[in-house]
């Protein structure tokens, strides 16, 4: 006989959704590209990939490569920009999917029109700051890497914006619940972490960086553990939920994000692997929370024993 049927809703930063699974922002294009391998209704909603004032090229090759246990990339933020987003991406969507814009810039006030520009738009659930960009002003440091930079740019931004203001951080800091705290401080609705690891990969052949860009970002399988335990720290630093990425790639992988405090996950580089990733994660969450007597998939939310 079968037990009552499970619900999977969980509230994400005021966001409603049918389960706790997203995509990553860069990992899963503009959502359009997906459609034709699963109806998008089937997970929680999508990130699109990070949106510019003006529509950028990117970085130049080699931006991409395999390691071990995961990837590096250096795409350099390649994207169509905000407009063309609204006007040409947006409308493919279909009803009934919750979308959350990924916003980046070169300094607040661009983040800040970028939002602007996304506010108000049809379809959109909420706005996610790409807090990993590069400060030119500060000498190359990130956004995320810095407490006072950080708070500048969510202060901006949520002046720029009713949508639910959603922070993404960088894995590359010293004190991930200082920076978690600066978000909740200037009005964040919630946080997602982690954006990728700073690394390096050399080519010996030709004795140069393996990317053109020399650093990447480390993502997948890899970063898993390091990622949970960010969220874990991050959630015990703020009330403000949380959104766990990194390396995520099975149903088991999100139930330990949920447990350590997430709300929400994204399924990132298993993309690239699976197109069908994010759907059996939601999937496998839902198996091991039925297989092991939850009614609430919300009732994962936090349930680590750490005693
Ligand atoms: C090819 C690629 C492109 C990415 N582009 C973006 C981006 O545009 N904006 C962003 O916030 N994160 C971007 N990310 C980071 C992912 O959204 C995610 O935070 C990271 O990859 C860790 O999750 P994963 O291990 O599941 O991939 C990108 C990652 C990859 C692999």
């Amino acid at each position: 006989m079968s037990g009552p049927a499970l619900d999977a809703a969980v509230d994400f930063a005021g966001i409603a959704l049918r389960n706790p699974v997203l995509t990553a922002s860069g990992t899963f294009g503009y959502g359009t590209e997906f459609a034709q391998f699963m109806d998008l209704r089937a997970i929680g909603g999508f990130v699109a990939k990070s949106l510019t004032l003006e529509p950028r090229t990117g970085n130049l090759p080699h931006r991409i490569l395999e390691t071990p246990a995961g990837m590096l990339n250096a795409i350099g933020l390649e994207n169509v920009g905000v407009d063309a987003f609204v006007s040409k991406k947006l409308p493919r969507i279909p009803d009934g999917v919750p979308v959350i814009a990924s916003v980046f810039g070169t300094a607040p006030d661009e983040y800040a029109e970028v939002c602007k520009r996304l506010t108000g738009v049809p379809k959109l659930a909420g706005l996610e700051l790409n807090a990993s960009c590069p400060h030119v002003k500060a000498g190359g440091i990130e956004f995320g890497q810095n407490p006072e930079l950080l708070a500048d740019l969510v202060r901006v931004a949520r002046g720029a914006t009713t949508l639910p203001l959603i922070v993404k951080l960088s894995p590359n800091v010293t004190s991930i619940a200082e920076m978690a705290r600066v978000c909740e401080g200037e009005g964040a609705d919630g946080l997602a972490l982690i954006n990728t690891l700073q690394a390096l990969e050399i080519d010996l052949q030709t004795r140069r960086p393996a990317l053109r860009n020399v650093l990447g970002g480390l993502s997948g399988p890899a970063i898993r553990p390091v990622a949970l335990r960010m969220v874990f720290q991050a959630a015990r630093a703020v009330t403000i939920p949380i959104c766990g990425i990194g390396g995520i790639a099975t149903g088991e992988d999100a139930v330990k994000f949920l447990l350590a405090g997430a709300h929400a996950v994204q399924v990132g580089t298993a993309n690239y692997a699976n197109p069908m990733a994010a759907r059996e994660v939601a999937e496998g969450i839902a198996a091991y929370a039925a297989g092991h007597g939850f009614e609430r998939v919300a009732d994962l939310i936090g349930a680590l024993e750490t005693d």
